[in-house]
């Protein structure tokens, strides 16, 4: 069956000085490891980019695993206005499930992709030239048997010859591929190399007018946001992006620099996005919670110091004009700042709209939890602030309670006394309790013994952090607990104004991944598959 999409003059991409913001948070960003998300977090995400106003959500890989292909067919089912976009190796099973998931949404897109480089076609592939085009062709005609809006990728294009390149550029746009995407895939490139590639194909392809020229640039050297924006300058009118630079290694493309700096530098590009550059802020505060991979402080756009002035040299030059020092205004990406919200007195309504008005969509039953967590909150706070309740809504999404579940924690530590926890915990399948103690280098170190003993795993701790969510001796703590078991990486979060019991829950978190996600590789669930970066 085929499925049409129609292509109108307003269609990203066939205005000459439009650029599409095509975001893979979801596919190439979850792959930062420990970062995965689940069904319900990956809708939230995919519905705060709609807002945003990306043209093309990435929304998995469905083909990878049961959870990827529910989360691919649940975005396409819910989330109108951006096209959605499943990838696929060029093989008839990926693609036959990639449409599976997609066939529901309003406007999908099939992304195959082929390695192309002579390192991949040797040493992955074992393919020479003459079938990476055929299979890549045979690919494109597979996924146009479904559906119009084909994107095919030349992985590691930037490391590939470019007369090659060029050749399967041109072969599956006859094939018809409607946009071509070369990516990056190891961030080797340097910009003005990429510029020059993406020229090359602008020049020596025949037919490249009828697609569109994507790029996808990996961070690995620092340089996937300088190698889009030369691409682009170049001619290329898609950009593959993730919110904060998510993705394998040292991450994809940023989406909200790469977005400011068409825009803040518009005379420079004369190039234009679909992006309320408002809103960028609430969005990579819901993907750092989410994923739990902190922002740096010091990062542009959307880091704590990037509005901040502390020279007195500067304060004196803003107070006399802004331009002085800042090229963007916070409100342009939408920072506001840490503002006391909400009290004990605030009711339901105030609640609602304060939910509301930052672009959560909760149901009922999430709203009205929320609701019952944030007057327990603020009977124990003088103050609530933003960052309390985003940390209350969000705290709660990344939550992994099963199979193992915290009844009682007990820690005692002091000067000269050994640090001990108790801990009693509950197996809700198997209907069992465990309880343990231990004694350890501190109460940290006591409690986690105490619960890996209790769940009876081997499990390293590779990472602990705790940050305060705002100022104040009553501030809540938000604990990110990342750990490695049989050499697998899982993150646990957890928020609450006593740092110790939500140390306990954030440690818990991660095992319980651990856990579920070893229930379904028995169950068959999970494939592994060789996945992109
Ligand atoms: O990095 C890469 O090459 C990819 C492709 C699948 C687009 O992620
Ligand atoms: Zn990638």
């Amino acid at each position: 069956m085929k499925h049409d999409v129609t292509m109108q003059t307003s269609e990203p991409g066939t205005e000459n000085n439009r650029v599409v913001i095509f975001d893979t948070t979801l596919r190439d960003g979850e792959q930062s490891p420990g970062a995965s998300m689940n069904l319900e977090e990956k809708v939230l995400i995919a519905g705060t980019l709609r807002d945003l106003g990306v043209d093309v959500i990435e929304a998995g890989f469905p083909i990878a695993s049961p959870g990827d292909f529910e989360a691919v067919r649940a975005i396409a089912r819910q989330i109108h206005g951006p096209q959605i976009a499943g990838l696929a190796r060029c093989q008839q099973g990926d693609i036959d499930r990639a449409w599976e998931a997609l066939r529901e949404a309003s406007n999908p897109r099939i992304h195959v992709f082929l390695a192309t480089s002579a390192i991949h076609r040797e040493f992955k592939l074992n393919m020479a030239k003459e079938e990476i085009v055929r299979r890549a062709v045979e690919g494109v005609a597979m996924a146009k048997a479904y559906c119009d809006n084909i994107e095919f990728s030349a992985e590691d294009a930037a490391r590939t010859e470019p007369d090659f390149l060029a050749e399967v550029v041109e072969r599956v746009i006859e094939a018809g591929a409607t946009t071509v995407n070369i990516p990056d895939t190891v961030g080797y490139a340097m910009p003005e190399g990429f510029a020059s590639l993406i020229q090359h194909l602008n020049r020596h392809v025949r037919g490249i007018e009828k697609a569109v020229i994507s790029v996808h640039c990996h961070n690995d050297l620092g340089m996937a946001v300088a190698n889009s924006l030369a691409a682009v300058h170049a001619g290329a009118r898609q950009i593959e992006c993730t919110i904060n630079g998510i993705g394998e290694r040292a991450g994809n493309c940023s989406l909200e620099e790469v977005v400011m700096a068409l825009r803040t530098r518009r005379d420079y590009f004369g190039l234009a996005t679909g992006i309320q550059t408002p809103k960028l802020f609430a969005a990579s505060r819901l993907v750092s919670k989410v994923t739990g991979l902190q922002v740096q402080r010091n990062k542009a756009i959307v880091g704590r110091n990037a509005f901040a002035h502390e020279a007195g040299i500067h304060q004196h030059g803003m107070l006399k004009h802004q331009s002085t020092y800042e090229i963007m205004k916070p409100e342009d990406v939408g920072v506001k700042s840490n503002q006391l919200v909400l009290g004990k007195h605030s009711g339901r309504h105030a609640f609602r709209n304060w939910v509301e008005e930052r672009g959560f969509r909760l149901s009922e039953t999430r709203l009205e939890d929320a609701f019952t967590r944030f007057k327990k909150l603020a009977d124990k706070k003088k103050e609530v602030f933003d960052a309390d309740l985003e940390a209350l809504i969000l705290g709660n999404f990344h939550r992994q309670d099963h199979p193992w579940r915290i009844e009682s924690v007990q820690i005692s530590s002091g000067t000269n006394a050994i640090a001990t926890a108790t801990v009693a915990l509950t197996h809700e399948p198997e209907d069992r309790r465990a309880e343990e103690a231990a004694c350890g280098d501190g109460p940290v170190d006591a409690l986690f013994k105490a619960i890996e003993r209790a769940v009876g795993i081997r499990v390293r701790l590779t990472d602990y952090q705790i940050r305060g969510v705002t100022r104040g001796k009553d501030a809540q703590g938000e604990i990110t607990a990342s750990v490695s078991i049989q050499g697998q990486t899982y993150q646990g979060r957890a928020v609450g104004t006593d740092i110790m019991q939500a140390s306990a829950r954030a440690f818990l978190n991660a095992v319980n991944f651990h856990l579920t996600s070893e229930e379904r590789v028995a169950a068959g669930e999970m494939e592994v598959v060789g996945a992109a970066k």
